[in-house]
């Protein structure tokens, strides 16, 4: 098993630093050489079927679902399809309806999911054609869906989902592209923007690993904590829920993802002198509004932990303590801001002398209902 680890303490470790290896692979073979377009050799989708698609759902559970609300936002922006998203355990009762022509996109590392299974098997019934995006060939979930995209992230072991996540993130915007391409919605100056600002994202990720030193002094300080808060707004707020529930899954210290707009309307009462908050802030035209929610706890005496791009100098003054993301387009910062939240959670965890790998009451697949 050491050797299996690559002289990595644990899993986890190891699968947060093959991230960039992870995401070259979900990119490899779906951009064109020249950069211009993305080619999906493995997707029978064709221009056609996408100009006809009226909606689309999304399904998953934990993390994978995590992934799927950004896949919302980057398909609703580039393509302009409407995206309805859903944990698989409640899809499945509530009978959406399914009018017109849908695309259901089931997300799952494993593939073996019962719940997204399940929630695969009745899109398919109410007559929906099925995209699958795994990260296992020859699974459940790639055999009984319409269209596969594999993420191509290699194995992954730890129960606390890291690469699998980034790498499905990835074939989201490699998606989204291609649905904004076949549909004529995006310019093509800005899809060729975005992918060269995509394949930039590995060596990005190289960078935020290589200067992650003051997460072990921060995670020293937040391992004797009861409760902490996530805040942010937009993609930030859909990073955060992913933080939080790292942050749960193996160090047990109870955290909640907020959305910092929302807090006003109750949760705000739940903060005091020294509690703990990070603070995801790298979305331009929402950094303003940030800074206001920042004002707002710090002034009730919490104790914040900035997450902001490189080129955001005024959060510092803002904030008790920052760290800084290389710059990206606006769309992509997921892929580098969830980086620090998997390394506190990873860190907390050994702080408190957890067995990262196997948290305890989880299972890397659960395929029971
Ligand atoms: C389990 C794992 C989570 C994972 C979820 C969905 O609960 O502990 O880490 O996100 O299942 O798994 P899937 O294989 O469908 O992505």
């Amino acid at each position: 098993e050491q050797a299996e680890k690559d002289g990595y303490e644990h899993y986890m470790l190891k699968e947060i630093y093959e991230q960039p290896r992870a995401l070259r692979n979900t990119m490899t073979g779906r951009i064109d050489e020249a950069g211009q377009q993305i080619v999906f050799p493995d997707l029978q989708l064709s221009t056609e079927t996408v100009k006809g698609i009226e909606k689309i759902y999304i399904v998953a559970c934990g993390t994978a679902y995590h992934a799927g609300m950004i896949g919302k936002h980057v398909i609703e922006s580039l393509a302009q399809i409407p995206v309805e998203i859903d944990v698989a355990s409640e899809f499945r009762y509530r009978r959406p309806l399914f009018k017109g022509k849908t695309l259901t996109i089931v997300v799952s590392q494993s593939g073996e999911t019962a719940d997204t299974l399940a929630a695969l098997r009745e899109a398919k019934r109410n007559g929906s054609s099925i995209l699958a995006i795994t990260n296992v060939v020859g699974s459940s979930i790639a055999r009984e869906a319409n269209h596969l995209i594999t993420t191509n992230a290699g194995p992954e072991i730890a129960v606390a989902s890291t690469k699998a996540y980034t790498s499905q993130l990835i074939a989201f915007y490699l998606l989204g592209l291609y649905l904004a391409q076949e549909k004529e919605t995006l310019p093509s100056e800005e899809r060729k923007s975005l992918i060269a600002a995509l394949q930039k994202l590995p060596e990005q990720v190289e960078t935020v690993l290589a200067h992650a030193e003051g997460i072990h002094t921060f995670a020293q300080s937040i391992k004797d904590e009861g409760h902490l808060f996530f805040i942010g707004r937009g993609l930030d707020y859909a990073v955060s829920q992913e933080g939080s529930l790292k942050l749960k899954e193996i160090s047990y210290i109870h955290s909640e993802a907020y959305a910092a707009g929302e807090l006003k309307h109750g949760t705000l009462a739940l903060i005091q002198e020294g509690t703990r908050v990070i603070a995801l802030s790298t979305q331009a035209e929402l950094h303003e509004k940030m800074v206001s929610n920042i004002t707002e706890v710090k002034a009730r005496g919490a104790n914040v932990l900035g997450i902001a791009l490189e080129d955001n100098v005024e959060l510092h003054r803002s904030v008790d303590d920052v760290c800084l993301i290389p710059s990206t387009d606006a769309l992509l910062t997921p892929i580098l801001s969830v980086i620090p939240l998997q390394l506190i959670a990873y860190y907390t965890s050994v702080a408190l002398g957890n067995d990262v790998d196997r948290p305890r009451n989880l299972a890397k697949s659960v395929t029971v209902e």
